[in-house]
């Protein structure tokens, strides 16, 4: 096959800016239940899946029993539909359903925290949530000290019913109410989401404003149980300048967030589950699972607790990956993919993605100079699906990847 790009990485390092806080030095990991159970709220119809306390008390059980939290995944985040309709009329304080979270968020954190867990919460900036329950709109301190009263280690801030133009002032704001707190809580930002060019106009000056305020921040749409929809993701994040700004922005404490894993629901074949696995880990991206923990299956399960490729995702450089060659063909623009992340460590992650749906599997070469080696550097390799070395002192490796799947490797200068 023929690459029609080949673009170096740089050693470009973006000046710091993010929250210097110690908190999410490397990508958050854990559960979220938004795509899996969503806003149901029906608990005589659906008692096992709907949103309440139960759901989150039996998925962090599992995260403990199954080996998850072992290998690192430690949030337990509640989304959407949690509250009431309306605040509290005496204190103004937002109220959790006393149907649904009879003992309340506070005892609900100290559920997590005896299981060494961390416990989520989910809000909007504007006036209501997008499911249109309370908003945090005019309430953002009150709220941020209602929240950090509860011992919540991690808050993702929706932006339905807000205008787009005043997100700036009220998610620094809301920044500050939350480090005057002084309780330590990642804070995650959906501001770009709503933004027509997602943060990236202005040379990207949403992005780094958002690096400054926020520990993450969702940038696109919603991710669905289906390969349209991971692809599509995918895509969005198929970057080749090491100078572009959704590159160079992501760094400890501040991550880009492609959204939760769709690994161990029934939506995807086990290569699409490889595929997301694998390209989030290059894009340094918060590793959140949104499924139910009770029926992943064991091919899956796999895949989510392969300790080599989650070490490549939490790397401590927190550089994030990007395309670094690519095919073109009469059929696929750009189909065949090679991404690549530089470590700690000064070896590399490399992904061979075959994007292509049809045909058998193809071969995709990795050569060193894609990384910005030179090109007679010789190298080690490590296969991370696998989990074994690649026999010898390499020059270049080629492997068959099947469509729509990926294969990983580990380089390291021989
Ligand atoms: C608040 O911000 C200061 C300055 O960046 C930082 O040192 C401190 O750790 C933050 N505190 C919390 C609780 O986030
Ligand atoms: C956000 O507001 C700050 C001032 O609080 C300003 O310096 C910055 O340029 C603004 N950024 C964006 C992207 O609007």
């Amino acid at each position: 096959m023929k690459f029609a790009k080949t673009v170096l990485i740089s050693s470009f390092i973006p000046f710091a800016a993010a929250l210097d806080d110690g908190l999410a030095r490397t990508p958050p990991m854990g559960w979220m239940s938004w795509e899996k159970f969503m806003c149901n709220i029906d608990c005589d119809n659906y008692p096992d899946t709907c949103v309440n306390e139960q759901l989150y008390k039996r998925q962090a059980e599992l995260m403990v029993s199954e080996g998850y939290l072992e290998a690192g995944y430690t949030q337990v985040n509640i989304d959407d539909c949690w509250s009431t309709l309306e605040r509290d009329p005496v204190t103004d304080e937002q109220v959790a359903d006393p149907d649904r979270f009879p003992s309340g968020i506070k005892a609900l954190s100290k559920f997590m925290h005896d299981r060494d867990l961390k416990m989520g919460l989910y809000s909007d900036i504007g006036s209501k949530t997008c499911g249109g329950y309370i908003g945090m709109e005019d309430h953002l301190e009150l709220d941020a000290n209602t929240f950090a009263s509860w011992d919540i280690d991690m808050l993702k801030v929706d932006g339905c019913f807000e205008d787009t133009s005043v997100m700036n002032a009220t998610y620094s704001e809301l920044s500050a109410a939350l480090n005057a707190t002084g309780r330590d809580i990642i804070y995650s930002c959906s501001w770009p989401a709503y933004l027509d060019d997602y943060g990236e106009g202005d040379g990207g000056a949403v992005l780094y404003r958002l690096q400054e305020i926020c520990h993450m921040w969702r940038n696109y749409d919603d991710i669905q149980d289906s390969w349209a929809s991971v692809s599509d993701i995918i895509n969005k994040w198929r970057r080749t300048d090491p100078n572009d700004p959704f590159v160079t922005v992501a760094q400890p404490g501040a991550w880009n967030d492609p959204d939760m894993l769709m690994v161990g629901n029934t939506g995807l074949s086990i290569a699409e589950e490889r595929s997301q696995f694998a390209i989030w880990s290059i894009l340094a991206a918060p590793l959140m699972m949104s499924n139910d923990l009770a029926t992943v299956s064991d091919e899956s399960k796999a895949i989510l607790l392969n300790r080599e490729i989650i070490e490549v995702d939490q790397d401590s450089l927190g550089k994030q990956g990007m395309q670094v060659a690519s095919s073109d063909s009469e059929y696929s623009e750009g189909a065949y993919r090679v991404w690549a992340r530089e470590l700690h460590d000064g070896s590399y992650a490399i992904v061979l993605q075959n994007a292509f749906s049809m045909e058998m599997g193809v071969k995709i070469q990795f050569t060193p100079d894609m990384i910005g080696w030179d090109k007679d550097q010789q190298f080690t390799a490590r296969d991370l699906f696998k989990k074994e070395d690649l026999e010898g002192t390499l020059s270049e490796v080629t492997m068959i990847v099947e469509p729509s799947d990926v294969q990983m490797i580990r380089v390291y200068k021989a």
